[in-house]
């Protein structure tokens, strides 16, 4: 009997804590306090808008319909969301006439939908799936109408006051401009972000009123009308509520920004990187670095990106989406993109990796070398002031000073090949489509036109003539009118 009444007991349990889920996120207002003409939402935080992260939290919440709530910069709000995977749905609000108007758009879409609506906040980056999780949790074991995330906040200013009766219930939500004097010193702040009971929600909706000081239609004037059916409404304290701040100003969004990577760069450090100076280096969350890594001052590792151990990062190297492979020196003031460099490989300084290029173990590409679409082989050697695109170089290559792959002739571009062991002098240009045989010498300042056999030595270029004395006696003649003139 015993059991048979616990089985009982958790599996109601179970059916107070899930109900399906359907999230809406406010993203229809301007930001005027941004001061941009860049929509707030579509601002980047660590390499991506605002709103990515705030629909990261969506899916992190639980399955369910997304939707997403925007006005200003709609269309470049519609193409950011559909870079990512996954499917969400967009409700125009036009004109803007408050949170509770915002939600009041999605009544269509939420006809028939029995469970927990979740109110997110387009500018709000940082909630943790947890938080959302407690606060749906917390007002679906109360059985109550609407849960409110809330923090105490040092200086509640700006921010909606939780109004509670003497024996601590929740009565209200009072915006700062609507605020009795008496009230301004209560700490307890409304932080945005809701969990509501979906027919309760369509339910009072409708009845929402704008007679506040903004004229505008409050979501938070739902507290009123939970009360008054008797459900209520519940708050649920964030552990730190700096994880549901909003970003209202560019000075915000940078002291974020700092913090994050700060918090990031400290776990790198933790694990064995060393970062020799963490206020001036700039690491995606998504940049994975092994341990024994070096970075120097001004290093930025973006996306993708990721360096194996015991590879230096040189002062100023701007890497994004790449693979360093390990013991890799990337000398100062190197820019690397969508690139790959082998074990043991060294590059820069002042070097630029454009896509697609793959430089093979232990290779060297020296200063001022730009490469793109090009495959480099082991051991070969790009030193000083050349351009190779759309190249397949082999191992043992060794390119001379200032040598170009002529790959593009207006219109289409051509492929390079150069084989093991071809050593190509200074100056030469290589005009594509060509192929160089393995183990073959071009002469330097050749211009080819041609494919080169294996192993042979090729020279393009215009013979050389002296005119013996020639030099000298112009030197003579310039001399003696110069010195006509001046007397
Ligand atoms: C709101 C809350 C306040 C809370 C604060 C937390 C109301 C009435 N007040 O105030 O209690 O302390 O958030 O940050 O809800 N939005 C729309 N359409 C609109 C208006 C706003 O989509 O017509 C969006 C905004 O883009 C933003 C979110 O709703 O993402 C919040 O709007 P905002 O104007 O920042 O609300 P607050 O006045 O800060
Ligand atoms: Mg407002």
């Amino acid at each position: 009997m015993q059991g048979h009444h616990s089985e009982n007991f958790s599996r109601s349990m179970h059916q107070q804590t899930t109900s399906p889920l359907l999230t809406i996120i406010l993203a229809a207002g301007k930001g005027t306090r941004m001061k941009t003409s860049l929509p707030k939402v579509l601002h980047t935080l660590r390499g991506r808008h605002l709103i990515d992260h705030v629909l990261d939290t969506a899916s992190r919440a639980g399955p369910g319909r997304v939707i997403v709530i925007s006005g200003h910069g709609a269309d470049a709000v519609a193409a950011s969301i559909r870079r990512r995977t996954g499917q969400y749905e967009m409700v125009i609000q036009e004109p803007q006439l408050g949170t509770g108007h915002a939600v009041a758009q999605c009544l269509g879409g939420l006809a028939g939908f029995d469970g927990t609506v979740l109110v997110l906040s387009g500018d709000v980056p940082k909630l943790r799936p947890e938080t959302v999780e407690g606060l749906i949790r917390s007002r679906l074991e109360t059985g109550s109408d609407i849960s409110i995330l809330t923090g105490y906040l040092a200086d509640p200013t700006g921010y909606g006051r939780i109004i509670r009766d003497p024996g601590g219930k929740v009565t209200g939500i009072r915006e700062q401009r609507d605020l009795h004097p008496d009230q301004e010193s209560i700490n307890e702040v409304n932080l945005g972000v809701y969990a509501f009971d979906a027919v309760f929600l369509t339910r009072e909706l409708p009845k929402l009123r704008n007679d506040n000081a903004q004229g505008e239609y409050y979501l938070t004037d739902l507290v009123g009308a939970a009360v008054r059916s008797g459900s209520g409404a519940v708050t649920f304290a964030a552990e730190d509520h700096t994880e549901a701040l909003g970003i209202n100003t560019l000075l915000e969004l940078s002291e974020m920004e700092t913090n994050m990577n700060r918090e990031y760069l400290k776990k790198l450090m933790d694990s064995g990187v060393r970062i020799l100076d963490p206020a001036r280096t700039w690491i995606d969350d998504t940049v994975t670095v092994e341990a024994d890594v070096v970075i120097h001052p001004t290093a930025f590792l973006y996306g993708t990106t990721t360096v194996g151990a015991g590879s230096v990062i040189g002062p100023g190297a701007v890497i994004t989406d790449s693979l360093i492979g390990r013991d890799v020196e990337i000398r100062p003031y190197c820019v690397i993109t969508g690139s790959k460099v082998g074990d043991q490989a060294a590059v820069g300084p002042f070097s630029h990796m454009r896509a697609g290029t793959e430089i093979g173990p232990s290779a060297r590409i020296g200063n001022y070398v730009e490469t793109k679409m090009a495959v480099i082989g082991e051991n070969s050697k790009v030193s000083h002031l050349t351009y190779v695109g759309d190249a397949e170089l082999g191992n043992n290559v060794n390119i001379g000073a200032g040598c170009v792959t002529c790959n593009y002739d207006g219109f289409n571009k051509y492929r390079t090949v150069i084989e093991d062991g071809v050593f190509v002098g200074s100056g030469t240009m290589m005009v594509a489509p060509i192929t160089i045989g393995k183990g073959s010498l071009v002469a330097a300042g050749s211009t080819l036109t041609k494919d080169v056999p294996p192993d042979s030595l090729a020279i393009a270029r215009s013979h050389q003539s002296e005119k013996q004395g020639w030099a000298a006696k112009r030197r003579e003649k310039l001399a003696a009118e110069k010195k006509k003139e001046k007397s």
